[in-house]
């Protein structure tokens, strides 16, 4: 891995840069932003080192300046002093990670290893995703459409790391069967699968739910009780809605993983834990954590690898093969005629695999004979298929065109040039218009 150091103090450079070596890294460092450019124009940087404040060009600038070269670079910021404002403002220009000066090199290489692990994930998704045969896996799913192959060998890189892995995705995505998929894929697979849905707890319960607790800890503690992090002793603890947690909670939340061990409520003595741990949400963590709705530290301990897992309507190749899944998941002879299958493509399911899931199952519970058609398709996926019919002309072709877009990539893998073929404009106008419509790059490489 090449790293790019940039400060303009002599002192603190030659000392990380001496460190790094060292430790086997390939290391450049420039003393200002005019030359960190210069650097990273000629040589394929992977990851840089920043300082926040530098005379010519803040490390802000510069770290903006590098992404829109190659967004792909990877960034630790270095701070003078870590107040919440820098280390949000930090993320949202993109940096990976943040440290305090003076640099504690023990943190910088863990921080860099973990850089290098979600590198070398990422890095093979593409080759992988050909060679996913979902009958091998050990969970029944259908993964047909290059975003959901994508998804997959992330899946597969990440299942046999430690790392923890967060689950981004709307309801209904899938969220859960993918986090079974990483432990049974994982070196926990022979341990118990717990799984703690944190919207659900009462935050007076919550300690005793996580950590257990003796007999007589509090009134109505009748009994020793273990808690989620000791049944899932050796197992994967999977924490469901994660961004529902209140901010006490999360730091309580934040101390176990932090140390590995927890304590039972109402007893001194520490238990050391082993568990994988899985975390998944539907809601942007990164912009509650600008917001101050959830904690930061947190949010970098579970986020150690994303997996981001599309919605059903910009997978709609997964439809095709996701009706007959569910037609042999409940055991019916009863088929869809073509109409019907493409008025099923056409809708935009809110609630994504459950709701064509649940779809599927009331269609064939009320049908009238062995083959489905359009008149036998429940009201919303009939009369309000693909987009909302309110609005200005303006917005309902925006609607229109998005969804084109979305299903020429899907159908082309993402090979842009390709797409841009099939909608019959040029690759150039394609690109104009993802952006407009804010459809990124690599939504579909997971
Ligand atoms: N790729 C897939 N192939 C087949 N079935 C799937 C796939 N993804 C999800 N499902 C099914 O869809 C349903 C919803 O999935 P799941 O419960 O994992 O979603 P979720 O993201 O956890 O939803 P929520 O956010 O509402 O908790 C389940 O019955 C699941 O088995
Ligand atoms: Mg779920």
């Amino acid at each position: 891995m090449h790293i790019l150091i940039v400060d303009d103090e002599e002192l603190q450079r030659s000392l990380l840069k001496g460190f790094l070596q060292k430790q086997g890294f390939q290391v450049l460092s420039a003393a200002n932003g005019a030359d960190a450019l210069q650097i990273f124009r000629h040589t394929p940087v992977e990851l840089v080192l920043l300082d926040h404040r530098m005379p010519d060009m803040n490390g802000d600038e510069l770290l903006a300046r590098m992404k829109a070269q190659n967004p792909l670079v990877r960034a630790i910021m270095i701070t003078a002093f870590a107040t919440v404002d820098t280390a949000v403002k930090v993320m949202q220009l993109g940096a990976d990670d943040f440290l305090e000066k003076p640099v504690d090199l023990t943190q910088l290489l863990q921080k860099i290893q973990e850089i290098q692990e979600q590198l070398f994930i990422s890095n093979d998704v593409a080759i992988i995703a050909d060679e996913i045969h979902t009958a091998q896996l050990p969970v029944r799913m259908i993964a047909e459409s290059r975003a959901m192959k994508n998804v997959l060998s992330m899946v597969l890189r990440a299942a046999p790391t430690p790392w923890t892995v967060l689950l981004h995705g709307e309801t209904g995505t899938g969220k859960e069967l993918i986090a079974r998929l990483l432990h049974l894929l994982s070196s926990h697979k022979n341990g118990p699968f717990i799984e703690l849905n944190c919207a659900a707890i009462p935050e007076n319960l919550f300690e005793s739910e996580l950590f257990g607790h003796e007999k007589g800890a509090f009134t109505g503690a009748e009994a020793r009780r273990k808690g989620v992090f000791e049944q899932a002793h050796t197992g994967t603890l999977f924490l469901d809605e994660v961004g529902e947690l209140p901010l006490p909670m999360q730091a309580k939340l934040l101390r176990a993983l932090q140390d590995k061990t927890i304590m039972r409520v109402g007893s001194e003595t520490p238990l050391a834990v082993d568990v994988r741990i899985v975390a998944a949400t539907n809601r942007n963590l990164k912009d509650m954590v600008a917001r101050g709705n959830f904690r930061e530290d947190l949010y970098f301990r579970l986020n150690v690898i994303e997996i981001e897992i599309p919605p059903l309507r910009e997978r709609k190749k997964d439809i095709h093969a996701l009706v007959p899944f569910f037609l042999n998941t409940f055991n019916s002879t009863i088929t869809f005629d073509d109409q019907a299958l493409s008025q099923l493509t056409k809708y935009d399911y809110p609630g994504n695999i459950r709701e064509l899931e649940h779809i599927i199952q009331r269609t064939i519970t009320l049908a009238r004979g062995q083959v489905i058609s359009l008149r036998d398709l429940p009201e919303v996926v009939r009369h309000n298929a693909g987009h909302d019919r309110s609005g200005k002309l303006n917005q309902r072709l925006a609607q229109v065109e998005r969804q084109m877009i979305l299903d020429a990539l899907d159908d082309h893998d993402w090979v842009q040039t390709k797409a841009a073929q099939s909608l019959g404009i040029s690759e150039r106008v394609l690109r104009y218009k993802m952006e407009k419509s804010g459809i990124a790059k690599n939504t579909g490489k997971g």
